[in-house]
């Protein structure tokens, strides 16, 4: 008896060590449209994201630039296809009047970053910079207006200032004078940042009445884009917050609510970003898969009052949070094979949920956070994360298609996290996307996968993974990290068998 126990066991083990993950994929199933908004990015004065960043000014440069804007940055961006950006913050948002960005560079009044360091800001960089290098990047602009410190008028100026035809008003006059002739038709609205923190400590009732007055006086222009206002949402898992703006704005004042969400370890010890245990990244690993519960809570509640899913859940804030790098920045951090996991679980959330996810920021492009572009000088690099973010966009606007998932775990001391982490859809030519995670740190994954309701003949794939996951690309190596041509993927009869090494991320083409 105790023999058959042992070898009971010894068997079970045995299963358990070789067991295969399974994905099902339900390619006739697909309703809804991974809108390319999930991929958008996050530009605050903060740190080096726009000045020493995006922005080297026009004179006393050696780089090449555009009107003041980085060629090179331009052009990854570009590769990227960023659909749309967020400026100027964050918190500066709600410090921000955009007056002060407007008019003759020399004559543009000095004032102070309040909340990054009090640096003496000089506003060089201001709405018209902001809105034509959008249009060099292919971008749609997403400004976050000032509800902290501002007032009703000056946000609807703003609106009038870049939406209104010319002629049509001494707003649109002045525009012209300053330059643009054409409004940029800026569709994207926040109406504040955070409003129960840096952008005015406020409860949710009474944010709920000032938003309904700001939304109240954003209006649409004639000619111009129908306006898409998003109010700022709650703090992580705050659902009173979403609650509270899900019951008392009127469904026909706003088209999206915010979320704000890092991925960090622990606020008060954040931990390196690139010298960091295993303990640790698992730790940042459980903090991101943690997004699924938040966005599927904020949506629960959501659903009680727009069951038509007419409100967008914007999550205009992501990524891993860890201690700065001194003397390169404020919130300046390197970014690893780590962030790239980060970047993978999320998207694959995001792509799941786009049914309400329908627009979402990676804080922040350059030198802040989780950065998709770091700079130093003349030199730029681009990130584990950048190139997640570049495999991840073939998702953009095509049909998802629905899966199920049953993974393995990833386990530390009694704590399990899946570790395989998928998401698929279908773009307009047919051809069928699948992005894959492993986030297991040692452990490879088999996957068996299949495929109902298509029969794909040929398959091509590519792969982000390193050897040690603290890998990242630095100005002297700067293409350690970058994505590589896949050959994992067989097919056996109608499934296709996956190996997937241990922290990668795989993007598989299925035409
Ligand atoms: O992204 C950095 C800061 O984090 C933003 O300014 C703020 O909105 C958030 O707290």
């Amino acid at each position: 008896m105790r023999k058959t126990l042992v070898f009971l066991s010894t068997l079970f083990l045995c299963l358990q060590l070789t067991a295969q993950n399974t994905i099902t994929i339900n390619a006739d199933h697909g309703k809804d449209i991974i809108s390319r908004n999930i991929y958008g990015h996050f530009a605050e004065h903060l740190g080096r994201c726009i000045y020493d960043g995006f922005y080297v000014g026009e004179k006393n440069t050696t780089i090449p630039n555009k009107d003041g804007v980085r060629l090179d940055i331009i052009d990854a961006l570009k590769k990227l296809k960023v659909p749309q950006l967020r400026w100027p913050g964050g918190c500066f948002a709600d410090s921000y009047h955009w007056k002060d960005g407007i008019g003759p560079k020399d004559k543009r009044p000095g004032t102070t970053n309040i909340w990054w360091g009090g640096v003496p800001e000089n506003n060089s960089f201001g709405t018209h910079d902001f809105l034509n290098m959008c249009e060099l990047i292919g971008a749609e602009p997403y400004l976050a207006g000032n509800v902290g410190s501002g007032t009703v008028q000056e946000l609807a100026d703003w609106a009038s200032y870049v939406n209104q035809k010319e002629g049509i008003s001494s707003l649109s006059q002045l525009r012209a004078e300053n330059g643009r002739k054409e409004p940029w038709k800026v569709k994207f609205w926040g109406i504040g940042n955070e409003a129960w923190g840096c952008g005015g400590n406020m409860q949710p009732e009474y944010y709920a009445n000032i938003y309904k007055q700001y939304a109240s006086f954003m209006k649409d222009v004639n000619g111009g884009p129908r306006l898409f206002r998003v109010a700022s949402g709650a703090n992580s898992g705050d659902y009173h917050w979403t609650e509270v703006l899900m019951r008392d704005i009127p469904r026909d004042l706003f088209d999206g609510i915010a979320l704000h969400y890092y991925s960090v370890i622990d606020w008060n010890k954040k931990g390196s970003a690139d010298n960091f245990s295993e303990k640790e990244y698992f730790t940042i690993m459980k903090r991101a898969l943690a997004m699924n519960e938040l966005v599927e809570k904020h949506i629960a509640i959501m659903d009680k009052y727009d069951p038509q899913k007419r409100i967008a859940l914007v999550v205009d804030e992501w990524g891993g949070w860890y201690d700065s790098e001194p003397g390169k920045g404020t919130l300046y951090q390197q970014n690893t094979m780590r962030d790239a996991m980060i970047a993978g679980v999320t998207l694959n959330i995001f792509n799941n949920h786009c049914e309400r996810v329908r627009m979402a920021n990676l804080a922040q492009t350059v030198n802040v956070l989780q950065a998709v572009i770091l700079t130093n000088k003349e030199k730029m690099i681009l990130t584990p994360t950048y190139h997640v973010m570049e495999m991840y966009n073939v998702h953009q606007d095509a049909t998802m298609l629905p899966l199920t998932v049953k993974s393995n775990n990833y386990v530390m001391d009694t704590t399990k996290l899946t570790a395989v982490s998928a998401s698929a859809s279908k773009d307009k030519n047919g051809t069928i996307h699948i992005s894959l995670v492993n986030i297991d740190a040692a452990k490879s994954q088999d996957i068996s996968l299949t495929l109902q309701g298509v029969a794909a003949k040929g398959i091509t794939g590519r792969i982000l993974s390193s050897s040690k996951i603290t890998d990242h690309n630095t100005f002297e190596e700067p293409t350690k990290v970058k994505p590589q041509p896949f050959t994992g993927a067989k097919f056996s009869g109608d499934q296709l068998q996956v190996t997937l090494p241990p922290f990668s991320v795989v993007v598989l083409e299925l035409k």
